[in-house]
This record gives C-alpha cells, structure tokens and sequence, in this order.
C-alpha cells in the first residue's frame, strides 16, 4: 500500500469494466485506497461498457465482485462510497461518434463531479484492442492535456514478440506522449518487489560483493502449482515464456542485475533497467535451443487436486506444443556480470507454488577445516522470496555444536509479516496510485519492453521451428522436466531445493 498525499482531483476511465480484472483487482484496491484515505476527495470512475448496460447493473455487479475477492473484510458503508463514484457510459472504438459523444459526457460528469479535466484512461481489455482504443481516444481529442494530464494504462501483454511491441510502442508514440503512457506490470505492485532496490541500494553491506567477484550464479523462479484452467484459449496461443519471461521474471532480473541509478526517479531507475535489459545477451537459434528446456504438463495431482493433461483442456488444440514451462540460462554483457549466468524457470501445474530469486555467492576458496571438503559445505544463498512467504533469507554455513568440528547449513530468515502489520493488498493499490501522482518509476518505458522482447526472441524463433521436437512432457505436480536439472548440471550447478 502507498502512504503519502491524496491525489489531485481525477476520473478513471476503465475499458473492459465488465471484465476479471476490473472485479478481481481495479474495484478491490480502489476500495483498499479509500480505506487508506488515498484517493482524491473528488473522483469518479466511469466504467465504458456495451450496449444496454445501466450504470445500476454495473454498480451492483462491481459490489459483488468486491464481496468475492477482495481479501479484506469489505465495510458496506466504505464499498457504497466507493461505489457511488460509479457511472457508466457505451462507447465502441469501432464506432467513431460513439467516442466523440463519450468525450461530451465525459466533459459533463467531470463537470458535476469536480474532477477538473485529469483523466486516467485505464485499457483492461484484451490486447487487441489496446491500439484501436488509443487511436479513438487522441482522435476525439481525449489525450490532448490543455491545463489537466491524461494518462493511459496499458495492461499486459505489451506485444507478443519483439515486432509487435515494437509497432504497439510505435503507433502509440504517434498519438501520445511516452510521460502519458503507464504499461503496467503487476509484480512492481509488490511490496518484495519494490524492496530488491531497497535492500540493496539502501543498505551499504550487500552492494560491494554484488558482483562477478562474489556472486556464482542467479537463479529466478516463478512456479505455479495451477493448471491453465478456463484460460486455454489465451494460453495456447502464448505459452509460459510469452506470458511470464520478457515481463515479470525480466522485472525481477532487471532489479537484481541494474546498476545503481544515480537518483530515485523514473528517469534514471528506468533507464538502469532498461540499460541491463538491454545488456541480456542475445544468443543465435543454436545458443538458444542449447540453452534452455520448454516442457508441456500432462494429467497429474498437484497436492489434493487433480490436473487434466494440458491438452485435454478447453481450447487448447489437442496436439498443441504450447511450453508450460520454461528454464533459460542467460547472460549480461557487462562488468559486474560478465560470466555469472542468470538461470530463469517457470511452470504452471508443478508440485510447488514458490517465487524467489536466490542469488548463490561463490565458495570458500579453501577447505581449512578437516575432513571438510569445499564442495561438502552447504551452499550460501541469499533468497529474496515474493511467494509463498514474503521475506529474505540468507544461508550459511555454522559449526554444529559439540567437541569437533563439524558443519552444517543454516539459514537466517526475515518475514515481512513478523516486522510489518500491512492489510492485505491486491498489488494493484500503489500502481493506480502512482499513476493518479504521475510517478511512472514502476512502469515499464517502451526501450524496456523492446529491450526484454529482443532477448527473448531467439527462443521464441528457436522453439518455433522446432515444433514438438525438444518438447519435454512431464507430470503434473512434479518439478518439471529433468532437463532443466541438466541445464544446470552441465555447468556444474543445481536449483536451490524448493519446500
Ligand atoms: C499473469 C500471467 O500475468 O501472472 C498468469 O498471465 C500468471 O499466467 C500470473 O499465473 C502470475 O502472477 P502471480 O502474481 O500470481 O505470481
């Protein structure tokens, strides 16, 4: 959750308030903000719906789902002011006059609610409509700031390969100002997340040994223990890497591998993020393919529940070679981190649910102690864990109490919940936030999203004419595919042991 001022008058304009993620998320952290006396004292929220909706159907419907999913106890009183901010209005971007007249009642409910003009356009759409959205808005003269900002958010997926972004970031370029544009990623709404650059930049201990001097390797892991459910039909076509590397884990990566900005502000954090993005070395086809594991789940039990295989699920196409995971090594072209390779893995349907990014530091060089040999030493790992406990911890190894010596490992753990008391939060709080402040430093610039799909592109090329031959299948469940201990094996090196 944000703590600061409230911000300056605004409506937020959400497309696709009809959707998911308008209940699931967009409605319960407006409701967290208000509870946290964050939003402006005049606001409104007007959703753009199709035909036929009444702003009394989209009002109830919003305090259902607010009921359903937000994770704190919901106060009627709060969700019924929150809730009367609401209104809502038909607009379709294949029908010009629709957007023309949406900008006159836009310019009336501003009017009667005070708003002053500050217009937050939020896209929860599907990707599709992203651009012809964007084109309507600037036709009908919506972006233009004449004495009040607009902002646009633009949910993920930011483009499906390096082209695609290339042409999304091209073509909203032309009809607005990058400052207006908030492409949004949902893990820097998270509290771990933002904390990478707080624990090492606000810290003087970690810094100096964060580098190829001390530091082996990186490993970053997103596994989900859920299948693709009801979401065949967008997942078939995108597949794990598509759906979590050039965003979320390139997120977690970007954080651990950046330089140190010279000031905390958007323009140099994101442009030391985009800086070791940028520095991923782009591997050829071969390198690639050498490089990394895509596995596809079949038919398993993943605790208590049963998993169908992934082919069986609706709309997926039976012979489908969509990866539900991918394990990529990677390396960064540059002084602090040239040799020291970044392991990335993620998989849906696997027997654990656990995102961490363990940084293992090198060895002692030595063996002093007798009849303990370097390699026998437990490994020492700092582990900055986002699920399924929020916290830090860091590995070593310590004498086992008792005459001779002996060692073992031993771990030091930070928890956020035993320091911290936070009401629980959706993530989404601190970006909307941001974005009503106009603070766009936990947004993605369009270099970064450019610079994370050029990484990524050779595995999709590579993957892609492959077809199913280098698909590994494995069970739900299960760890994933054995090759990926393999890509790790061969340069001597395993995953860190999930709980
Ligand atoms: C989404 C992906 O962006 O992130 C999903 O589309 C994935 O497939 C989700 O499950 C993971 O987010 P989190 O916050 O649960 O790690």
């Amino acid at each position: 959750m944000p703590n600061g001022h409230k911000p300056d008058p605004c409506c937020l304009v959400i497309f696709g308030v009809t959707g998911d993620l308008t209940h699931r998320l967009v409605i319960p952290a407006l409701y967290n903000l208000l509870a946290g006396n964050l939003l402006p004292d005049n606001f409104c929220v007007v959703g753009i719906a199709r035909k036929g909706m009444t702003g009394e159907q989209l009002v109830e419907s919003l305090m259902t789902g607010l009921h359903q999913f937000s994770a704190r106890k919901i106060d009627d009183t709060l969700a019924k002011k929150l809730l009367s901010c609401v209104t809502c209005i038909e607009a379709d971007p294949k029908d010009p006059a629709s957007f023309d007249a949406m900008s006159k009642q836009l310019d009336r409910i501003e009017d009667e609610r005070r708003t002053g003009g500050n217009r937050l356009f939020y896209l929860a759409t599907p990707p599709n409509a992203f651009l012809p959205i964007a084109r309507e808005l600037a036709r009908a003269g919506m972006m233009a700031e004449n004495g009040s900002w607009r902002r646009i958010i633009i949910e993920k997926p930011f483009g499906t390969d390096l082209e695609s972004a290339r042409h999304l970031n091209h073509e909203l370029l032309k009809l607005m100002d990058e400052q207006q544009i908030y492409r949004i990623d949902h893990y820097l709404g998270k509290e771990t997340v933002q904390n990478i650059l707080v624990l090492r930049f606000a810290n003087g201990m970690f810094e100096p040994i964060w580098n190829r001097n001390h530091i082996d390797h990186v490993q970053i892991t997103v596994d989900e223990k859920l299948g693709v459910g009801h979401r065949g039909s967008f997942y078939d076509s995108t597949g794990a890497l598509r759906d979590m590397v050039p965003n979320h884990l390139f997120q977690l990566l970007s954080l651990v591998a950046m330089e140190p900005p010279a000031r905390f502000d958007a323009h140099a954090v994101r442009s030391e993020k985009a800086e070791v993005l940028s520095s991923i070395q782009t591997q050829s086809e071969d390198e690639a393919l050498k490089n990394s594991v895509r596995g596809q789940y079949r038919g398993g039990r993943v605790g208590d529940v049963e998993i169908e295989d992934y082919r069986k699920t609706e709309d997926v196409k039976p012979g489908s070679t969509t990866e539900t995971y991918a394990a990529l090594k990677l390396t960064i072209d540059n002084w602090r981190w040239a040799g020291v390779p970044f392991y990335l893995r993620t998989g849906k349907a696997l027997g654990v649910k656990r995102t961490e990014i363990a940084i293992k530091f090198k060895q002692a060089p030595f063996a002093m102690f007798r009849d303990t040999p370097v390699d026998q030493l437990s490994q020492n790992y700092l582990v900055i864990s986002t699920e399924p406990v929020e916290g830090i911890e860091l590995q070593f190894n310590t004498k086992v109490p008792g005459p001779s010596i002996e060692i073992d490992g031993v771990e030091m753990k930070f928890r956020y919940k035993d320091y911290f008391k936070a009401e629980p939060s959706t993530g989404y709080e601190t970006l909307i936030y941001d974005c009503m402040i106009g603070d766009n430093i936990l947004f993605q610039r369009a270099d970064s999203v450019e610079a994370g799909w050029q990484a990524v592109q050779p595995f999709l090329d590579a993957w892609k004419k492959a077809g199913a031959k280098g698909l590994k299948i494995y069970d739900a469940g299960t760890e994933g595919p054995e090759e990926a201990d393999e890509l790790l094996a061969r340069d001597g090196r395993s995953w860190r042991k999930l709980a």
